[in-house]
């Protein structure tokens, strides 16, 4: 199953990012506990996913892992180091080891660019290669995510909602990481193509021995792509082990009445 080499990439120790909400008062403030108390790891080679219902705290966890969100108190190792301080380089290998696919590639492309600049912009950020050779990486990452070479003169709004994922994570893996974050991935695509992105994605983990943490509400989907799974309620992991552990063994009534939920919109 999983080929991990053991060593966390990014190790999550007790974290909590906590918001103050509309309506306290300065002597009452209205605290909202996002994440509360969360530790997490993720390797490369291993799937983690991360399910739990809506305003749980799962995007608010994956803006803390892809270092966008700095957490209220605890510590984010990256390779072992605390990254919170992070300078300069630091910053800048973390985007590299990193990266993220969003819910709506519509919302996640800029629009006016075309598929080619899409792939080639985080190349020229980091300052990789020439122009040619990141012309082949762009053929290579279309290729890779199944989508034809002519897609790279076109802009995302002019291919399917299922190619446009695709685009997106193309460009998530232009910087070839070590981990992708995936929030919703298929959540807003189209019923028929959700199982191809969830298909091309599980490969991609395998064929490039990728990290990935894979949240959803839905915990089918989260069973279909995961070694490992961590549930989420109000903030807290209140079960994780592996899916099968968690599948025909749960121990917390949560996660019981999330297996006992409608079936997954995937299988209809
Ligand atoms: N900037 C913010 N200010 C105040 N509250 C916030 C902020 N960001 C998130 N929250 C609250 O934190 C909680 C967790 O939100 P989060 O978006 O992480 O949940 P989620 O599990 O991703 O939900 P969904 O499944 O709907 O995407 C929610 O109650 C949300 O309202
Ligand atoms: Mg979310």
């Amino acid at each position: 199953m999983s080929e991990s080499t053991g060593k966390p990439v990014i190790e999550l120790k007790d974290v909590k990012v906590y918001h103050h909400a509309r309506g306290g008062g300065l002597f009452r403030p209205n605290i909202v506990k996002a994440v509360d108390g969360v530790d997490f790891t993720i390797s490369r080679g291993e799937t983690v996913g991360i399910v739990g219902e809506s305003g749980c705290g799962k995007s608010t966890l994956a803006s803390v892992l892809v270092g966008l969100q700095p957490p209220t108190s605890g510590e984010v190792l990256f390779h072992g180091k605390p990254a919170i301080k992070r300078n300069a380089h630091m910053r800048k290998e973390f985007g590299r080891s990193v990266s993220v696919v969003f819910q709506d590639p519509a919302t996640a492309l800029n629009p006016r660019m075309t598929v080619q600049d899409i792939l080639t912009d985080p190349l020229q950020i980091h300052g990789i290669g020439n122009a040619a050779s990141r012309a082949a990486k762009v053929k290579e990452l279309l290729a890779l995510v199944g989508l034809p070479q002519s897609a790279a003169e076109v802009t995302p709004s002019q291919v399917s909602g299922g190619q446009r994922q695709r685009v997106a994570i193309a460009r998530a893996l232009a910087l070839d990481p070590d981990i992708i974050v995936a929030d919703e991935p298929t959540s807003a695509l189209d019923v028929s193509v959700r199982a191809q992105v969830l298909n091309l994605l599980s490969d991609l983990k395998t064929q490039l021995n990728l990290g990935m943490v894979f949240i959803s509400h839905d915990i089918q989907t989260v069973r279909y792509v995961s070694d490992r799974i961590c549930v989420m309620y109000f903030g807290k992991i209140v079960e994780q082990g592996t899916a099968t552990q968690v599948f025909d063994s749960p121990t917390n009534d949560y996660t019981k009445k999330l297996l006992g939920a409608a079936p997954s919109l995937l299988h209809i």
